[in-house]
């Protein structure tokens, strides 16, 4: 009989303590299963992976390197089986290839990084109505989308003067996508994929806008530009300004292009997750991850059409196409004085306040002095920067609770916050130095996600709840778990936020935690799992039965290698390291933290 836990519904499980094992570490009662790894074949004539044979022809079959974000969609008139969709960050070379030589890759090399790139969608299956989840390979719906697949270009950017190329006078197809990061779920079933830290596959940049970028003088680290002159920004200057948007698929439709939607912005895209109006419009929130940047919004001014006929979802893959783009100020409601930077809480107890959403344009209309529509989609950060939107503390993942519509955002970390030249705490980032990161709660006035104006308060700031500079929304602190530079966020059936970390800077692995949003136990924070090492654990679903992490770049330490490996996971020593996708479920085939 299965032990019964303290906690709230959906959160009932022993916390897994911190820890450095190189392995995934699962609460007490609970199974795992591998479900997928970088390299298994899943389209039809893949061959199967041999870590000493790599072709750039068999991984554009193959599930791609470092899945980050995850989407699991039901798939009527399947039994037992869901669409997987799985963000392919980034490769890491050194622990890919046997020798690898980073100062002259090879032309084979670096095609098979192009073809691990991108996205991969692929049919999973329910082993005996357990939470075991295995692919099924050849089915008609998996696909592949690498940094060569061909995408469109969409909304009022597309076809402009600065998305044009000379491989593409018209603006509007680009090859590939890029570091797509995490991403998000819409309610009319196509995926959002966030396209990152796109300037670091750029040479040889010189403007300002792609220095505000984080684009390089010099080569770049994979070296691609000396086997694609689009990637050497001195040759193709507006290439980069085709990549940094948010990507749209439909995976029920192999033949759909996938589209970046201009009207979302370009910065270094971590997520989107929308959240419909009364009326059925969507609202889209987004983090640009990076040190001092901003937190944005979408409002379309397009309703959502119900039902999956042709014309529904004709109409809804346009609904992404117009509407406004705004980004975040937050104001703190104590005074400055008592934002010592320490993490110290004001006298009123909390670290709160209220905020706009600066508008800065609205389809082929500029809101921001000085800036066309069209730099202001192409060079976001730029308007961002004109109408004095609030420096942040790393945004990634942002996501509404689909039960409260309360927006959760992760703040990861910002070790410059309060340095010499820089912006120093506020009330919205109160530490200094910020090395663990804290979790924003926004509520829209009247719950309404297209409202011009929120209230904010911190839910978390996150660390050793040992440590005075943390808060767990008042909860006993004696009673949480730590944790340690918040990232990806997601919901359970329950309406509790599930937190996955990157970068732990307590000294353990990352970890996957649950924490309850509403009632007693609001800020009781649990962690569910841990990760190998050099993981970052990433893309969590939480569903009624199941857990499904990405573990993304185990292995990754410094002066690791294929031939000296940091990780032995999966597939134990001897085995080359893999990153994959992981379920997790009860062993008596129960709901999860029920
Ligand atoms: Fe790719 Fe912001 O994490
Ligand atoms: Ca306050
Ligand atoms: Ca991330
Ligand atoms: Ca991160």
């Amino acid at each position: 009989k299965a032990k019964r836990y303290d906690g709230a519904r959906g959160l009932r499980f022993a916390p897994v303590a911190p820890n450095r094992d190189d392995k995934v570490t699962v609460p007490e009662g609970y199974a795992q299963n591998v479900v997928i790894r970088w390299g298994e074949p899943i389209l039809r004539g893949a061959p199967a992976f041999d870590p000493d044979k790599q072709t750039a022809k068999a991984q554009a079959g193959q599930f791609g390197y470092n899945n980050d974000f995850l989407s699991l969609l039901p798939l009527p008139g399947e039994r037992g089986r869901q669409v997987l969709v799985a963000n392919h960050e980034y490769t890491d070379e050194v622990l890919m290839f046997k020798g690898y030589d980073p100062a002259n890759p090879t032309r084979e090399q670096v095609e098979i990084a192009w073809a691990a790139h991108g996205l991969s969608v692929v049919v999973v299956q329910e082993e005996n109505r357990s939470g075991k989840l295995t692919p099924v390979t050849r089915h008609p719906l998996n696909r592949r989308l690498t940094a060569t697949s061909e995408f469109e270009l969409t909304g009022p950017a597309a076809g402009g003067a600065l998305l044009r190329t000379s491989a593409d006078p018209t603006g509007r197809k680009v090859l590939g996508t890029l570091n797509n990061c995490a991403g998000g779920t819409t309610p009319w079933g196509t995926t959002l994929h966030g396209e990152e830290n796109f300037n670091q596959y750029f040479a040889n940049a010189s403007s300002a806008t792609d220095k505000r970028y984080g684009l390089g003088t010099g080569a770049t680290e994979r070296k691609w530009e000396r086997f694609d002159k689009r990637f050497d920004a001195q040759q193709e200057p507006n290439e980069s300004h085709r990549h940094g948007w948010v990507v749209e698929l439909d995976p029920f439709d192999p033949d759909f292009t996938p589209a970046k939607r201009t009207a979302l912005g370009r910065f270094k895209h971590e997520a989107a997750q929308p959240r419909l109006t009364d009326d059925g419009r969507p609202v889209v929130y987004m983090g640009d991850d990076e040190r001092f940047d901003y937190l944005y919004k979408f409002v379309s001014s397009k309703r959502m059409m119900k039902g999956s006929s042709r014309a529904a979802r004709a109409h809804n893959r346009t609904l992404l196409d117009e509407g406004t783009l705004y980004v975040a100020r937050l104001t703190g409601d104590s005074p400055a004085a008592e934002i010592d930077g320490t993490g110290k809480l004001p006298n009123d107890g909390e670290f709160d306040g209220s905020g706009v959403w600066i508008p800065l344009a609205t389809g082929n209309v500029s809101h921001v002095p000085g800036m066309t529509a069209e730099e202001v989609y192409v060079f976001t950060r730029l308007a961002g920067d004109k109408v004095g939107a609030t420096k942040m503390d790393r945004p990634e993942d942002v996501e509404p609770s689909p039960r409260s519509g309360r927006v959760y955002v992760a703040l990861t970390n910002n070790s410059n916050r309060g340095k010499a030249g820089y912006a120093g705490a506020d009330e919205a980032n109160p530490r200094n130095a910020n090395k663990h990161g804290h979790v924003l709660e926004l509520a829209e006035h009247w719950d309404d996600p297209a409202a011009d104006g929120f209230a904010w308060r911190l839910f978390l700031v996150a660390g050793d709840p040992t440590d005075p500079a943390t808060y767990f929304a008042g909860f006993p602190k004696d009673k949480v778990s730590p944790i340690s530079c918040p990232d990806n966020v997601a919901f359970d059936p329950h309406g509790n936020l599930w937190l996955s970390t990157d970068g732990n800077a307590l000294g353990s692995h990352d970890g996957l935690f649950g924490v309850a949003t509403h009632g007693e136990r609001r800020g009781e924070l649990k962690q569910f799992l841990t990760v190998p090492t050099g993981a970052e654990t990433c893309g969590p679903v939480i569903q009624e039965r199941r857990v499904l992490v990405a573990v993304q770049h185990p292995g990754e330490v410094d002066g690791a290698s294929v031939e000296k490996p940091a990780s032995a996971w999966p597939d134990g020593p001897g085995r080359i390291v893999r990153p994959s996708v992981v379920a997790v479920y009860r062993k008596d085939g129960g709901d999860i933290g029920v």
